[in-house]
This record gives C-alpha cells, sequence and structure tokens, in this order.
C-alpha cells in the first residue's frame, strides 16, 4: 500500500516530525518506509492519494472499562468508593444479559473506532459469557485489543462477587479457548484492584499469569480512601505496590497500572523496576476527585507512562480530549509545583500514540518495520477557514475535532470500516 499526504507523528517523548507531502510505503502490517519522493520501485504501484489531509497515528487507550461505555458523565457528584457502589457495580451488573451485553459491546467498539482508538486494553465484566464475546466481537472488529475477564470475590454487591475458585476456572477457560479461537485478540488478567480480590485470588491470578505468560492490568492508588483500605486489608505488606508484587501481579513490562497517584519513592522505583505502564487517566482523577498524578516527574524519572481515558471514570472514550486533559492537568500542577514543568501538547499526543502503542511492541509511530496505525484528518469547514500549519491542525483536531474529522482509519496496515454498522454508532 502506499499513501500520499502530509504525515506528523511522535517517535519519542519530545520529538514531532512533520513530512509534507509525503508517501508512506506499507509492506503487510508494517511501515516500510516514509519518503519524500516515492523511490523507484514503487513508481508503478498505485498511490492513495490523501490531498492535502493530515495523517497521523491512530490512537492506543490501555486503560478502558468496556462495560462503562453506558455511563459516561454520570456520578461525578462522588468520589471512587462511594461511585463505584452507586452507579458502576449496578451497571456492570446487567452483563449478566447476553442481549444487553452484545448491543452494549457492538456500541463500544463501534465507538473506539468512531474516536479513531485503534488498540485498546479493555476490563469487560466478571461474566465468562460476556467477556468472551466482547473478545469475539474485537477480533472481528478490525481493531486490536486485549480483553480481561474482571475477578472479584470480596467486597462486591452480592451479583458480582464470584466464588475464588469459579473465578480462577473462568478465567483459565477464557485464556484457553482465546488462544484456540481468536488470531489478534489477547487476554489480558484482570483483578479489578486489591480491595475486591482476596489473597487467595490474587495468588491463583499470578500463578495463571506466569503458567500462560500473560499481561495484567489493574487499578493502582487512585484514592486516598482506597489507598487506606488496602494497608487495613494488608497490614503486613509495607505498601499497595507491593501487594500486587506480592501475588506476581507486576510481570516484567506486561503490566498495566491506572492512576498511580499517591506512591513512595520506593513504590516508584519497584514499578520502574518491573517496567509497569503506568496510566495517567486525566479526565477520570479530575472528575472523581481522585487527585493529579505528578506525571512530569514520573516521566523525568523514567517510569512507563501512557495517556488512558479510563471510561467511565472519563466521561469519554475520545483520546482527543484526554490528551488534551492531560496537558491542562499538569499546568494546574505546575501552579503548586513549580519544578514540575507542564506537558506540551506533542508530549501528551506522545503518550496516547507512541507511549501507549509500546504495550503492543512496535505500534504508534511511522517508523520502519512499526505496525501502520492511522487516522486520516480532513479539516472541517470553519477549520478551513484560515489555512494552519500541520501542527496548528493537530492542535485543533485534539482540542475541539471530533470523528466528523476522521475521514479514514488504518489499524494494523489495513483500512478499518465501521465495525458493525447496524448497531449504533454511539
Ligand atoms: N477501581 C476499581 N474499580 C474501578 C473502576 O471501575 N474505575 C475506576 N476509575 N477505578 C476503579
Ligand atoms: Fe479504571
Amino acid at each position: 500500500m502506499i499513501l500520499k499526504g502530509t504525515f506528523l507523528h511522535t517517535p519519542a517523548l519530545g520529538e514531532l516530525e512533520i513530512r509534507p507531502n509525503a508517501y508512506l510505503v506499507t509492506e503487510g502490517r508494517q511501515v516500510a518506509g516514509l519518503y519524500d519522493t516515492l523511490p523507484p520501485q514503487y513508481e508503478n504501484q498505485p498511490v492513495t492519494d490523501w490531498g492535502d489531509a493530515l495523517i497521523i497515528p491512530a490512537f492506543t487507550d490501555l486503560h478502558i472499562h468496556a462495560p462503562q461505555i453506558v455511563n459516561r458523565g454520570i456520578g461525578y457528584d462522588k468520589q471512587l468508593l462511594p461511585w463505584l457502589e452507586t452507579y458502576t457495580f449496578p451497571a456492570e451488573a446487567r452483563f449478566a444479559d447476553p442481549v444487553f451485553a452484545d448491543r452494549a459491546w457492538k456500541a463500544f467498539l463501534n465507538k473506539l473506532w468512531a474516536v479513531g482508538t485503534m488498540r485498546f486494553s479493555a476490563f469487560a465484566t466478571i461474566h465468562k459469557e460476556a467477556a468472551w464475546r466482547l473478545m469475539e466481537l474485537t477480533e472481528q472488529s478490525g481493531l486490536r485489543g486485549l480483553i480481561g475477564k474482571v475477578n472479584m470475590d470480596r467486597n462486591a454487591p452480592d451479583d458480582l462477587r464470584e466464588d475464588t475458585d469459579a473465578s480462577l476456572a473462568d478465567t483459565e477457560e477464557l485464556i484457553c479457548r482465546s488462544r484456540e479461537e481468536l488470531k489478534h485478540t489477547g487476554f489480558i488478567l484482570t483483578p479489578r484492584f486489591v480491595p475486591s480480590t482476596t489473597a487467595r485470588l490474587m495468588e491463583g491470578l499470578g500463578g495463571l499469569a506466569e503458567k500462560y505468560d500473560l499481561p495484567v492490568q489493574s487499578h493502582l492508588s487512585e484514592n486516598p480512601s482506597e489507598v487506606a483500605w488496602v494497608s487495613q486489608l494488608h497490614p503486613d505488606i509495607p505498601t499497595y505496590t507491593q501487594v500486587y508484587d506480592c501475588f506476581g501481579l507486576l510481570r516484567q513490562d506486561k503490566t498495566i497500572m491506572a492512576h498511580a497517584i499517591y506512591l513512595s519513592e520506593g513504590e516508584k522505583a519497584l514499578l520502574k523496576d518491573r517496567g509497569t505502564m503506568l496510566a495517567h487517566c486525566a479526565l477520570s482523577n479530575v472528575n472523581l476527585s481522585s487527585g493529579v498524578m505528578p506525571l512530569r516527574q514520573n516521566l523525568a524519572q523514567g517510569l512507563r507512562c501512557c495517556a488512558a481515558s479510563d471510561v467511565a471514570g472519563g466521561h469519554t472514550a475520545a483520546m482527543t480530549h484526554t490528551v488534551t486533559a492531560t496537558v491542562q492537568t499538569s499546568k494546574l500542577n505546575w501552579l503548586t509545583h513549580p519544578d514540575q514543568s507542564p506537558l506540551s501538547l506533542a508530549e501528551a499526543f506522545y503518550l496516547a500514540t507512541r507511549g501507549a502503542g509500546a504495550f503492543f511492541g512496535d505500534v504508534g509511530a511511522f517508523l520502519p518495520g512499526y505496525e501502520f496505525d492511522a487516522l486520516v484528518l480532513r479539516p472541517t469547514e470553519l477549520d478551513a477557514l484560515v489555512e494552519r500549519t500541520p501542527f496548528e491542525q493537530l492542535e485543533q483536531f485534539l482540542y475541539d475535532g471530533d470523528d466528523r474529522s476522521i475521514a479514514a482509519r488504518y489499524c494494523a496496515g489495513a483500512l478499518v470500516p465501521q465495525p458493525f454498522p447496524n448497531s449504533t454508532r454511539g
């Protein structure tokens, strides 16, 4: 495939490359090269000419709750723990109904497609059937996802509290089934968070992680009441981070921890050592009054970080909003921490593209050998009134753009049409 257009990407944190009127050549799923003039060996091949469109890497969202797509914007009068009890758990309980689950999953995948998220790591619910259906639909969608059946065997309402052995058996069944039947959709172990998983369940999940060499996702140090609760539940383990580590759940370079706001220097050193990906959830941290992650400091200390939506703590799956909220919250943090400079828009964009894409391998930039995930942006009539540089076009898309500006989406080298055209687009 050969595409022509203006390419913009962030190959590294703090780097921005813009290539006007360039040619991008793909071979299979991957980028073969980005050229200012087309090399002679490609001269007789068809070119998809996107004219003066801006072509950017598609988004990767490493922390999103698929069932909570129905709860966007709901219940931000409360903080984390009462918000879960009041709004989130009742919504997730509805996924015991396969008909409801099917409709919600299709709307979820259509929504991710619409907003330009081509890869994601999602929490499903505790329900084995619903989690499997989300895996199957993701496989059909053309998007690339890691999906986890949620595990919860304590401190959950009756209809969401699992028997420990059943939770482990259901999880192992899904791991095996997805390995046999799916090519592009992976399983990710998903203990909800320490307060809702007993030591025996975490130990069992640590065993499955080792046995099947699986990635893990969970929540860490999001809210002060939650952190205090974890230290009551595990008085013998000094920190929240060490609870996960004790049970083998901080797998080397294979664990995503969302929020990670209230960390000691010792916890940060451990997370850095384990190569844990910290998902910074700017919208959720504000909506649930959780706190401000010291993102600049974490990056300077060499921690792996990405930007993620955390729907429905975050009120939208659109990563454009997550990117701009990442910049905005870093500016507010700067006012009280003058040593922590705010993030630039390009840095925040990196965290939602190459930074997050790294969890899937070489993804999120237009470098040779990288999988080609991209969005083709066309300015709206309003945007086109004033001539803009490519970077200004990116700024306007991130701050005030929406799916009407996305003319085409590519994932792993293929054009992706709307996954479920007969279902709601969201
Ligand atoms: N901690 C445990 N469960 C959840 C959840 O669903 N959302 C958020 N934001 N935090 C959590
Ligand atoms: Fe979350």
